[in-house]
């Protein structure tokens, strides 16, 4: 018998360490401030696999948030309720991520899966997780992003891929997620091995919204412990409502300099700490930054 859920209300450390500091910040989604902690006592107290558990008493639980963390589970959990809204599977071994894993989860608006094995996306015809807004994917294996042929979610907002082994971001990569607002870059191999990076248009966006506009949502944006030798003009063209730009620990920056902000006229956060090769900083960067509010340079 699957026995009862204990539900204790806490603050977990990752929400914490990953929320954009001030109100320039992007707030986490509601749902996110106030996850449960679920733990299965029972069977998990037994230390039983995830797998025992039959289909029939999982599917039974109304649960809407379910938190599955470190229970060494290899592939992603079947018969999970359909009216679950938020998902964690931090910290087990899954190697890749299937859309036939996810169609039955139409209400899913978060799905946690920092520190995992995976790989791959297998994303391909039917559309999935329409709902979701905050999709964690830090710590894993991926070298690079599916292309957005096959994938769109429209209600996206927040996406970190933090420490993933990604070298090199292509153009229109972001264009599949039309709402998004904070994108973690940090810790991935971007510029290393001298490649570009960051290609020109990489944060392109082809939607337009009603008013026949482009859409430009993205307001933070960390690139911290990456190795971009400098911030191009190129792929920072195309994020005009940038307000959080992260470039701590940047081991090969030398410089700001030019015309890097022509663009993002709406900075407020500029936070360079710790890039200890930076050396030159030009300050008429900073004319094309108005309401700039907070410069970190320290180290
Ligand atoms: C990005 O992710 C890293 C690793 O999880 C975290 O330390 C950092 O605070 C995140 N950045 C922001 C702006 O939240
Ligand atoms: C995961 O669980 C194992 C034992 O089940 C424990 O030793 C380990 O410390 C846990 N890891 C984390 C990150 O909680
Ligand atoms: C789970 O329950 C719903 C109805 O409560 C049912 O429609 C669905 O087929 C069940 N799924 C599985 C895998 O048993
Ligand atoms: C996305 O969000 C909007 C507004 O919150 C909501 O009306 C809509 O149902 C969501 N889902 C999709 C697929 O657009």
């Amino acid at each position: 018998m699957l026995s009862f859920l204990l539900l204790s209300v806490m603050g977990l450390h990752w929400a914490a360490s990953d929320s954009p500091p001030g109100r320039e910040g992007i707030a986490l989604p509601k749902v996110i401030e106030t996850l449960f902690q679920v733990t299965h006592l029972g069977p998990w107290e037994e230390n039983l696999k995830f797998s025992s558990v039959s289909c029939e008493e999982l599917n039974k639980t109304t649960e809407t948030t379910l938190f599955l963390v470190n229970r060494s589970l290899k592939s992603f959990p079947h018969c999970l309720p359909r009216a679950l809204q938020s998902l964690d599977l931090s910290s087990n071994w899954l190697k890749e991520l299937r859309d036939q894993d996810l169609r039955d989860l139409p209400n899913l608006r978060v799905l946690i899966l920092r520190n995992n094995l995976i790989q791959e996306l297998h994303w391909g015809g039917t559309p999935v997780l329409e709902n979701l807004e905050t999709l964690d994917l830090s710590y894993n294996k991926l070298s690079s992003m599916p292309t957005c042929q096959t994938m769109m979610l429209q209600n996206l907002t927040w996406l970190s891929l933090a420490g993933n082994p990604i070298l090199e971001i292509q153009p229109w990569t972001f264009s599949c997620f039309p709402s998004l607002h904070f994108l973690n870059l940090s810790a991935t191999l971007l510029g290393k091995n001298d490649r570009e990076g960051i290609k020109e248009s990489a944060f392109a966006q082809r939607i337009l919204s009603q008013s026949g506009e482009k859409m430009y949502t993205m307001e933070v944006l960390d690139l911290s412990r990456t190795f971009l030798p400098e911030i191009q003009l190129g792929w920072i063209k195309d994020l005009p409502n940038l307000r959080s730009l992260y470039l701590k620990k940047m081991a090969r920056l030398k410089s700001l300099d030019g015309q890097i902000f022509k663009a993002t006229s709406n900075l407020r956060v500029l936070d360079c700490q710790d890039s200890q090769a930076l050396s030159s900083v030009n300050t008429q960067i900073f004319e094309d930054t108005p309401h700039l509010q907070s410069l970190l340079l320290q180290k």
